[in-house]
């Protein structure tokens, strides 16, 4: 189809609008830049996290007609489910493996955004829901965590509600509002059921009608400057349907055949049933809070459970406010120039990140009666102090190169992330008996 570079010159409908094209048109404007086609605009990964939270309210919905929420009957209806069920394992797997995706999913999205300057005006907006959208793709994934009430549920939310404690004055309080109590027990499960399957999910839902609105509202996705020049072949516009609509279908059937690929080849973890006198060693939290953990490992329990987890999140918030007044070029980390500084404090954050875990396994298992040990790096303020310093040199010397204010920024992130990446595989992989460091 030729492209059309008005909208006014659009032809109008013949017939009237299907369901399907009147649907269409809710989520998209009947024309869209042939500029925003390409997959590398966005790697589809918005409408894939859309789609992935579609097929778990499906699943979700399937498993209700088994699953009973209560410690005694909870591990008994899921094994039923696997074991006897037609098809119960499959949806149980599509469920898990769709859950991981989800969470994976919006953060390369976040990413995504990030790293095309989307976060900046006039989508600073779309940013902040965004934030809230990924506290709530977390805490569905963790309160359905807890649903199977087997030991790997059952630990792993011990452990990672238990970092709340840590929280200075008021975490105790947390700690009781999150579980219901002093242990994770019955009244636990009731919250994350009633949190898993209708408050968080109807929140999500609200959101995200919000979040496409937004979309919307700015024009659209952030595209390259200049690419949005009507003369020019790629400003034009073209009919959304099929030119979009086709593009997204084809991606919709990627992510659905994804999930069913890896419910069909890896089954959903089901351990023997909650005990809560007998805990393994080690117990985990879930791998998306394993960075946390990893951190509790090596800082005092103030600043691991709770100072850096916060400061991640006021950060993300800030970082609207950080980019400088200039406008985003809306390209992959706003230049060639920017890629090779975001790359550099990358691998500088990643590796001095590997270096101080390293360096501190002897130090951590020394036993507190042995001189010489600074309470400083006991507690791990002074490594992080160290490793603070170093992400704002690198946004410093980065900016001396001749980065732009947010190219820069985009460096310190870079290096942020890097260091929470190694963190995380460590506690995912390399972490055995006692926390003490071993081989995977
Ligand atoms: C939208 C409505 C949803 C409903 C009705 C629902 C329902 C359920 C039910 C009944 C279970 C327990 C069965 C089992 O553990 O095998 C479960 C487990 C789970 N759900 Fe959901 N869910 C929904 C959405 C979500 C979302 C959006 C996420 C993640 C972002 C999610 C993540 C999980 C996880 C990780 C489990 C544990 C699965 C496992 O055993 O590995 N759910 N869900
Ligand atoms: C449930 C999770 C989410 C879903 C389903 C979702 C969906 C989408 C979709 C479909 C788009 C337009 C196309 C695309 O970029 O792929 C979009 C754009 C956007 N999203 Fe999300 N999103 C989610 C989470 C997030 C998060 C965690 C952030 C950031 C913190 C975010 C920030 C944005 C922004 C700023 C835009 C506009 C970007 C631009 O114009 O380039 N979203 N989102």
């Amino acid at each position: 189809m030729s492209p059309v570079t008005d909208p006014r010159e659009a032809p109008l409908p013949a017939r009237k609008p299907s369901g399907f094209s009147n649907l269409v048109l809710h989520l998209h404007p009947k024309l869209v830049p042939a500029a925003a086609l390409p997959l590398s605009r966005t790697f589809g990964l918005g409408g894939g996290a859309a789609v992935l939270f579609l097929i778990l309210a499906v699943t979700g919905s399937l498993l209700l007609v088994v699953y009973e929420p209560s410690p005694e009957r909870a591990h008994g209806t899921v094994t039923r489910l696997v074991d006897e069920v037609p098809f119960g394992a499959l949806v149980r797997n599509v469920h898990h493996w769709a859950a991981n995706g989800m969470v994976l999913v919006t953060l390369l999205h976040l990413l995504r955004v990030f790293y095309r300057g989307g976060h900046l005006p006039p989508r600073r907006g779309n940013w902040f829901a965004g934030v809230a959208l990924l506290l709530l793709v977390v805490a569905c994934a963790f309160t359905g965590y807890l649903l199977p009430w087997d030991q790997l549920a059952f630990w792993a939310v011990t452990i990672a509600t238990g970092m709340l404690e840590y929280a200075p004055m008021v975490g105790g309080l947390l700690l009781r509002a999150a579980r219901g109590g002093a242990d994770v027990g019955p009244a636990t499960l009731a919250r994350f059921f009633v949190l898993h399957v209708a408050i968080l999910p109807i929140a999500m839902l609200l959101l995200l009608a919000f979040h496409f609105w937004l979309v919307r509202k700015v024009g659209g996705v952030i595209l390259p400057e200049g690419s949005g020049d009507r003369a020019s072949p790629r400003g034009a516009l073209v009919p959304t349907s099929p030119n979009l609509t086709q593009r997204e279908g084809a991606m919709a059937l990627g992510v659905l055949a994804a999930v069913m690929v890896a419910a069909a080849l890896w089954d959903a973890p089901l351990l023997a049933q909650a005990n809560p006198g007998m805990s393994p060693n080690p117990a985990k939290a879930p791998w998306y809070f394993m960075g946390v953990q990893e951190l509790l490992v090596h800082l005092h329990p103030a600043l691991g459970a709770v100072g850096v987890p916060l400061l991640g999140v006021v950060l993300l918030l800030a970082l609207p406010a950080l980019g400088g007044r200039q406008p985003p070029t809306g390209r992959w980390f706003g230049s060639a120039r920017g890629a090779r500084h975001a790359l550099v404090a990358a691998a500088v954050g990643a590796v001095g990140t590997a270096a101080l875990v390293v360096a501190n396994e002897p130090l951590r298992r020394a036993p507190p009666w042995l001189p010489g040990i600074p309470p400083a790096v006991r507690s791990g303020a002074l490594p992080l102090a160290a490793m603070a310093m170093l992400l704002l040199g690198a946004a410093w010397l980065s900016r001396r190169r001749g980065a732009t204010r947010i190219e820069s920024v985009q460096s310190a992130v870079s290096f942020a992330l890097a260091s929470f990446g190694v963190l995380t595989l460590v506690g995912v992989f390399l972490r055995g008996q006692g926390m003490a460091l071993v081989l995977p």
